[in-house]
């Protein structure tokens, strides 16, 4: 089979290595790739955002299936687009994608429905958005409805900087994403992400992650698209994952089908594991990144038959397996990220990094003259798989000191909350 990942990221890059692996997999292509993906797949210089480009693509290369990473294009409609070209894809349609493209539409889809989420308003006027704020105690959430690359949420200490966030949303600061915004309460907890798949009815829970969003050691600093992660979450127990299940995940799917939105993807949901259990933060319709490189490596079973079950319907015929171990990536950076930063530093190391029995996964790179060059934010993902946390994170930081980056840095710290759990445990 002839398969086509779309995106340039380490999530991408997890994905194409592990339909790489697959004996039913003829030929990989991805569009647009990077200088790691390079090395599992064929890459195109296609936008993921280029929709005709891609269909003109899928007819040139007899692509049989499609993979999508990022959720542009997953809202954007790329599924509409390449099923109305009779070709077969993985990810959600766009009227399905509303749970990640707007957060007005998934609030209200849980309020509807009785789904465990935070108290919340909309509003497109600040003056009765700062009038609900401050009716409710700080912490206050304050969110730009639409897409914002993980930007457009602020957590007020007062209801100053409640007003502050609310006029720079609706002020333009994220274009036409916050010409609505989401007033909501402060849920107190650790967070964790949870994957399943979904055919449109039926429900294959994958496994839960836990990402590390902030810059700095110690959770400080701004928010990134995600510094690290790990797998499994030992805050998530089987009662916890259980309920999730019922009480978030299943009805969300069933609710979907109600309103004429099937959910045919990956449902990834972010959750606060409240005293009160768990409780829905918001919905992304795609795989994390970094918490796919963990879920991938974690997964025993050939990913391509998951996939394509999803797409066609038929997941209750799919049963999974997974290793026992625990996996831990780690992502390097480029220095000042996520602000300002250079693109085009050197990297080198990344075979002593292979040797030191890490997985590279690369995010932002390029090859110039043959030598591989950082070309974006987050730039690599160093990745191992060890019997406990613990072990994983010591094998990924072994890779991670193999690799020589002078532009470059990384978080110490990733596995920390469940390290300690691993620790205090009898
Ligand atoms: P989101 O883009 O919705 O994932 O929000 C980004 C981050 O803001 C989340 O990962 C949480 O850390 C935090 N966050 C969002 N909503 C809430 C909430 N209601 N209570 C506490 N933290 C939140
Ligand atoms: N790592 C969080 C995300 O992919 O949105």
């Amino acid at each position: 089979m002839k398969v086509l990942v779309i995106g340039s990221g380490g999530r991408e890059h997890a994905l194409c290595w592990a339909l790489a692996a697959s004996p039913l997999v003829e030929r990989l292509y991805c569009a647009p790739g990077n200088a790691g993906i390079a090395a599992d797949a064929e890459c195109l210089a296609i936008d993921a955002m280029d929709f005709d480009g891609i269909v003109r693509a899928c007819g040139e290369h007899r692509i049989d299936f499609v993979v999508v990473g990022p959720e542009g294009p997953l809202v954007a409609g790329l599924v509409d687009r390449l099923s109305a070209a009779r070709i077969k894809a993985f990810g959600p349609r766009a009227n399905a994608a509303a749970l990640e493209g707007s957060k007005g539409f998934t609030k209200d889809l849980c309020a509807k429905y009785g789904i465990p989420t935070a108290r919340y308003r909309r509003f497109t006027d600040a003056s009765s958005a700062k009038a609900f704020a401050r009716s409710m105690a700080p912490p206050i959430v304050v969110k730009a409805d639409g897409l914002a690359a993980g930007k457009g949420v602020v957590i007020a200490a007062s209801h100053a900087e409640a007003d502050q966030a609310i006029d720079d949303i609706l002020g333009g600061r994220f274009g036409a994403a916050g010409a609505e915004l989401v007033v909501e309460e402060f849920l107190d907890g650790e967070e964790v992400s949870y994957f399943a798949l979904s055919d449109g009815s039926d429900v294959l829970p994958l496994i839960a992650a836990q990402d590390h969003k902030r810059v700095g050691d110690g959770d400080t600093g701004p928010n990134t698209g995600g510094m690290g992660a790990y797998s499994p979450a030992p805050v998530f127990d089987a009662a916890t994952e259980r309920r999730t299940l019922d009480e978030i995940i299943r009805p969300t799917i069933k609710a979907m089908a109600t309103e004429g939105r099937p959910f045919c993807g990956v449902l990834f949901a972010g959750l606060m594991i409240t005293r009160e259990g768990p409780k829905l933060i918001e919905y992304n319709v795609r795989f994390g990144d970094p918490e796919c490189q963990v879920i991938v490596m974690r997964l025993f079973s050939d990913i391509l038959p998951v996939l394509l079950a999803t797409a066609d319907g038929v997941l209750r015929h799919v049963d999974l397996r997974w290793r026992r171990e625990a996996a831990l990536v780690v992502v390097m950076a480029a220095n000042g990220y996520p602000e300002q930063y250079r693109k085009g530093t050197p990297i080198s190391g990344l075979d002593a990094a292979a040797k030191a029995g890490a997985t590279v996964f690369h995010a932002g790179t390029m090859r110039e003259q043959g030598a591989l060059v950082a070309n974006g934010g987050r730039v690599l993902n160093v990745a191992a798989l060890g019997a406990s946390i613990a072990e994983a994170k010591e094998r990924a930081y072994r890779g991670v000191d193999a690799i020589r980056w002078p532009d470059g840095f990384c978080r110490r710290d990733i596995g920390w909350r469940a390290i300690a759990r691993e620790r205090a445990k009898p």
